[in-house]
Order: C-alpha cells, then structure tokens, then sequence
C-alpha cells in the first residue's frame, strides 16, 4: 500500500518523516553511531551483501510468522529491543509498548527509559526489563526485584556499552536537567519543529530527562547524566557476577551485546537462556562488524543450547528473514521503531511492525518456505569472506 499521510509503506520512509518532526539534536541522538560510524553502517550495509534463492511454483498459500522467545509467544519474530531514548514523543516507552502490543509482539524496557516500567507493563504485559552493570549487587538486585514485581517476563542484561560516544560528526548535546537555560539553548532547533513541540504541548509536559526505573524505594528519579554516572563509575562485572544475577533472576534471562562464539559459550557456561548477537547498534566499539556479520559464528558455538538473536541493522522484512536463514531465533529493532514513533506515536510504532511483518510474509512466499521455522542457510547466498573469523 502506497504512504499516506497516516500510512508509511516503508521503514525509509519513517526514518525521513522522523527526521522532519523532531529537533536536530533529538533525531541526530537517534541516528548516532561511535565514532567513524563504521559498525553503524555495516550494521546495515551487511545485509545487503546476502542474496536470496527464490522459488517460482509450488509456493505456500500461508505463511506461519509467530515464534516463542524467552517463554512469550510472539507473532512476528521481531521484538522492540530496549532503548533508552528521552525525547522522541510525550507517550515514550507507552506508545511503543501499546504499538508492539498491538502487533502482538514483546517489548524490551530500557533502564534509562522515561517510563515506569509498572506503566509499561500495563500497556504490554510481554515486557522484558533491561539492565546496565550500574551500581552494585544489592542495587541491580533490587531494580531486577522492582521490575520483577511488576510482572517482567524476562530480563536483559546489556554488556557491550562502553565509553567510546565521542563522535566524529559531533555528538548532539543534552542538557543535564531541562531549565531555563536548557530551555533558551534549544529553543532555535525546538521552534523549528512546531509538530513536535504541539505534542508535547498538548501531553502537558515536556521530555524532563530522568530515569525513572532506576530509583527504589520511592527515591526521586536521577537524571540520565547522574545514572550515566553511577554506571561509568561501577567496576565492569565478570563472568561469575552474570551468573550470579542469573541466579538470582531465576527466569528468562538474555545477554544482549555478545559477537564472539566464545563470549557466547561464557554466556552458556553463565546459564544465560538466551542472547543478542548485538553491537548496541554501532555505538559500541566503533570498526566491530556489522552484527550479522558475526551471527553465524555465534549460532554455530552455542545455537542448539540457548535461543540466539540478532540485533542491528534490520530496516526490511527481507533482512528479518536472512537473519533467520543465519540461525537467529528472531531479531529485535531499534532505530527502526524510535523512527515510527517519532512520524505517528503508538501508530507509527505498529505501522513500522507491520511493515517488516508483510516483508516477512512476501520473502517466505518468495522462498516457498511456508513457516519462519523453515528457514535454513541454504535459503541465502552468503559471498565469500562475509562471516568473520572469531576462532
Ligand atoms: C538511541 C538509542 C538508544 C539506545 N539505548 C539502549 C539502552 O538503553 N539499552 C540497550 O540495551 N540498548 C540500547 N540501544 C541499542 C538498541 O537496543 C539496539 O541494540 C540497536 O538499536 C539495534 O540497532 P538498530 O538501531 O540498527 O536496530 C540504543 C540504541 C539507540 C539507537
């Protein structure tokens, strides 16, 4: 269906409608990468690298989309990945619950959200809660506890988020607290997007920078700059500290970040149930390969033991299914949904999902693979010298 002004057909096309409504700094934050922006790119530029083998007749009539991952039934094998991101719509990690809701899929909270997980929860009770190594045990321990409580079906542990933010295109700036004096420094980039400031109006508030998921007890909620603190400022946790917390989660339980087949066997050895072959969307270690670059390396080491996913660069259905031909489970999305909500709030976030699921559903017919479980490596070309070598 061609875009309307309430209907995009393509994920691009969010991105440019994303880039029209919010302010520079807010839409530069989203798009983002470490550096160079090399993994950034790659992230993406990799999948086009990997061709299809199409079938012509004796194509299903059907397709099966839906999947299980980490005990919730999904039905497409996409999955909101957790980010946490301040300022891109007055609804924030609600809207994207209740789109992903929905499009009956699952949603990863960030830590650093501006949402209650209690409240995003109720809007999406297939939540996963998602946790830096910030603070120490009692302090991780009584966040996963919170979430928990509140009904978190999972939890995600990022570890592949470093210090390496310095941009070489120039990091967009973000106030610490949102004053007067925020308020003047922003305002030429602000009144220049009167859509996105009529939203927020309109909500009767104004994206205020705090984490409230952080915070226990009933504790204020910090500034995103005082939890960035606390976490550049926690020692970095070893292999027995994941399988400590582990423990203690006794659910599912998901390593987000990992590319190595032997941070990946670690990640097993920990007892973790599932993981993320991730880059953090290029804004870890700049010049890493594009994730899907790793995922096969990855499936190969530990796929038979835990459920794998991918996460990075998926802009298409097509892209789902070739990170599925590769042996991921299922992937998750970020900038691909942070686009949706900017261009339409809930909506837009369950048009973007409706997009890649109809791109699942063609590439299947395209394949004549009549279930995303069908899917095998011999459904793609995979040129020589695409995978790297991690042994
Ligand atoms: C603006 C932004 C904020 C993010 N914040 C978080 C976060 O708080 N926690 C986390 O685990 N990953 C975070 N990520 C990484 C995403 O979960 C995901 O790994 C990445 O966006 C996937 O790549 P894609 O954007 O190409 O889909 C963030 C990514 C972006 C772009």
């Amino acid at each position: 269906m061609a875009s309307t002004r309430d209907w995009f057909e393509t994920v691009a096309e969010a991105q440019v409608r994303a880039k029209r409504r919010l302010p520079r700094s807010v839409y530069l934050a989203l798009v983002a990468g470490s550096e160079k922006g090399l993994t950034s790119s790659d992230n993406v530029q990799a999948f086009d690298e990997l061709g299809f083998r199409p079938h012509v007749a004796d194509l299903p009539g059907k397709r099966e989309l839906g999947t299980t991952v980490m005990g919730q039934d999904v039905a497409l094998p996409v999955l909101i990945s957790p980010t946490g991101v301040q300022a891109v719509h007055p609804d924030g990690e609600v809207a994207v619950a209740r789109g992903a809701a929905a499009e009956g899929t699952a949603m990863g909270l960030s830590s650093y959200a501006s949402k209650p997980v209690e409240e995003v929860i109720a809007a999406n009770p297939k939540t996963f809660f998602q946790l830096y190594w910030s603070g120490d045990r009692d302090t991780l321990l009584g966040r996963a506890e919170r979430a928990k409580a509140a009904g978190a079906q999972g939890l995600i542990v990022t570890l592949d988020w470093t210090f390496s933010s310095r941009r070489d295109w120039g990091a967009p700036p973000i106030p610490e607290k949102v004053d007067v004096k925020a308020a003047l420094q922003f305002a030429p980039e602000v009144l220049r997007k009167p859509r996105w400031l009529a939203t927020f109006l309109r909500s009767g508030s104004i994206p205020d920078l705090t984490v409230p998921n952080l915070p226990l007890g009933g504790a204020p909620a910090p500034t995103f700059f005082g939890a960035y603190y606390e976490w550049m400022t926690t020692p970095p946790p070893r292999w027995e500290d994941i399988a400590w917390l582990r423990e203690q989660w006794n659910g599912p339980f998901m390593l987000k970040g990992i590319c190595r087949p032997d941070d990946a066997r670690r990640a097993v050895d920990a007892g973790v149930s599932a993981l993320s072959v991730s880059t953090h969307g290029g804004n870890n270690l700049d010049g890493t390969p594009g994730a899907i670059r790793s995922l096969p390396g990855v499936v190969d080491a530990v796929g038979d033991q835990i459920e794998v996913l991918l996460d990075g660069g998926i802009r298409r259905g097509s892209d789902v299914v070739k990170a599925m031909a590769l042996g991921a489970k299922a992937v998750m999305i970020g900038r691909a949904y942070l686009w949706g909500l900017a261009a339409g709030g809930e909506r837009g976030v369950a048009n973007v999902l409706n997009v890649l699921r109809q791109g699942i559903d063609s590439t299947l017919l395209g394949l004549g693979r009549a279930s995303v479980h069908d899917l095998t490596r011999d459904d793609v070309i995979v040129p020589p010298g695409f995978t790297r070598d991690w042994s």
